[in-house]
């Protein structure tokens, strides 16, 4: 099908001819615009009549056949009719601006090439085409013999007026909430497989992106192996504790993980602006008693907050806690901002993303911390209601049917999801060796996006 229009009105050439190699002032002679055309208030949408000479067979045996595109009558935008009947619309200058050939979007590097600030606002489409099979459209725009060529399913999973969902549309992260009962069925992969290539570490990718915490069993218990292992998802994440740690209770640094002490549930390094994503951990000695480790689904314990109590969900995703790490002499470690939320919610979404919970590396609450962040019920919050809040929230997390207390042993490494999954441990005497390493979330992310999500970790870029 062929949908073409005569452009009304040429764009500045002064700004057309800048647009980096694509334009060619000398190339099309086009009309003045008509007053009814000339202000986009008036613009309308015309459907171009297809021509019945192109691709008859499409047409006759193919779904992607009911596709369609129109130009608007000012050429400012392009309608998609797909073949579920759906339709949406997209300005002319969104179209040019996400052009994906070589010379507006580099192939390699995967980075924007045209020069968006010099797109005409009102840039007109010339020619809109459809190919063959009817599921992609190619473009030209006024003033240019530059082809665009986009595929129809990518414009519907980007569309936006309206926006259309699609299969592909919002990749949502497929969590499995999970209790005590994960005990009977753990995810658990091998270290061999692991190390033998990329097929066994997505495996092991999975089960994190699925659970929010994965165990490798048949890890060597030395450090140099449970290094390589960490290794396997990216490079180290080093904090003021080092790079890779391996550490006894021996109060190396003034933290109550360096000690014998039961540890509650909690999130690590509440005190950076870019908490640690994930902790792989590994005891590889420990002759002593105790020293169970306790790990709370704190994406489940965050539902059933909301479930049960959601003026107390709605508390925590608006009240900003303050944390800090200043034990360690020259070191006073506090985020910027210097308060997050305990349940950090995606604004777009309103999904949870974060659980950022420590409560012994709280700082002072005062003034400057109860308050509501985009609260439409006011600022304040009376300290009585915020340490409600806060106890029905751990009262959730210390629920036994929430708690998994497993004994580690050396050759049984955990990694944990920091950004979900809280960990703790019982009190214990002996010797008790862990070794380990912090892994970033971004860093973590791709190595999902790259191993696990195919070609549709790559769509929203
Ligand atoms: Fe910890
Ligand atoms: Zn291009």
């Amino acid at each position: 099908m062929l949908c073409r229009l005569i452009p009304h009105r040429s764009a500045p050439s002064g700004v057309l001819s800048a647009v980096r190699g694509l334009v060619s002032l000398s190339s099309t002679r086009v009309c003045a615009p008509s007053a009814a055309t000339r202000s986009p208030s008036v613009c309308r949408t015309k459907t171009m009549p297809p021509r019945p000479h192109i691709h008859p067979q499409v047409r006759a045996s193919s779904n992607l056949a009911k596709q369609k595109v129109h130009i608007s009558s000012c050429a400012t935008a392009l309608t998609v009719s797909f073949s579920d009947g759906l339709t949406s619309k997209f300005d002319s200058i969104w179209l040019r601006d996400h052009c994906r050939c070589p010379e507006c979007f580099h192939q390699v590097t995967k980075q924007r090439l045209v020069d968006t600030f010099h797109i005409p606002a009102d840039i007109q489409i010339s020619a809109a085409v459809l190919n063959q099979s009817g599921d992609s459209v190619e473009l030209t725009f006024a003033g240019s013999t530059h082809k665009t060529v986009f595929q129809l399913e990518w414009l519907k999973t980007h569309s936006y007026n309206p926006t259309l969902e699609t299969a592909s549309h919002n990749l949502k992260r497929n969590y499995k909430l999970w209790g005590a009962e994960i005990t009977k069925n753990l995810p658990v992969v091998e270290f061999d497989e692991v190390m033998a290539g990329d097929e066994g570490l997505a495996k092991w990718l999975k089960n994190i992106d699925v659970y929010g915490i994965a165990f490798v069993k048949g890890v060597p218990p030395n450090c140099e192996a449970t290094e390589q292992l960490g290794r396997r998802i990216s490079f180290i994440r080093e904090t003021h504790y080092g790079a890779f740690w391996d550490f006894t209770a021996d109060n190396a640094h003034a933290d109550t993980a360096y000690t014998g002490l039961a540890l509650q549930a909690h999130t690590d390094s509440t005190y950076f602006t870019d908490p640690i994503g994930l902790q792989l951990f590994h005891m590889t000695e420990f002759t002593g008693k105790g020293g169970k480790s306790l790990y709370v689904d704190g994406f489940k314990a965050a539902a059933q907050l909301q479930e049960t109590y959601p003026e107390y969900y709605e508390l925590l995703t608006q009240v900003c806690i303050p944390a800090h790490s200043a034990g360690d002499p020259k070191t006073i470690i506090a985020p910027s901002p210097r308060s997050f939320p305990i349940l950090n919610i995606d604004p777009i979404t309103e999904d949870l993303y974060q659980v950022r919970f420590n409560n012994d590396d709280r700082s002072v609450i005062d003034g400057k911390t109860l308050i509501r962040i985009n609260s439409k019920t006011g600022a304040k919050v009376d300290v009585k209601e915020f340490y409600a809040a806060l106890k029905c929230w751990v009262s959730i997390l210390r629920d036994q049917e929430n708690e998994v207390w497993i004994q580690l042993e050396p050759g049984f490494a955990v990694i944990v999801d920091n950004w979900r999954v809280l960990h703790g441990r019982s009190a214990f005497t002996g010797h008790r060796r862990i070794c380990g390493s912090y892994h970033g979330y971004d860093d973590y992310r791709s190595r999902v996006r790259d191993l696990c999500y195919g070609s549709s970790g790559r769509l929203d870029i």
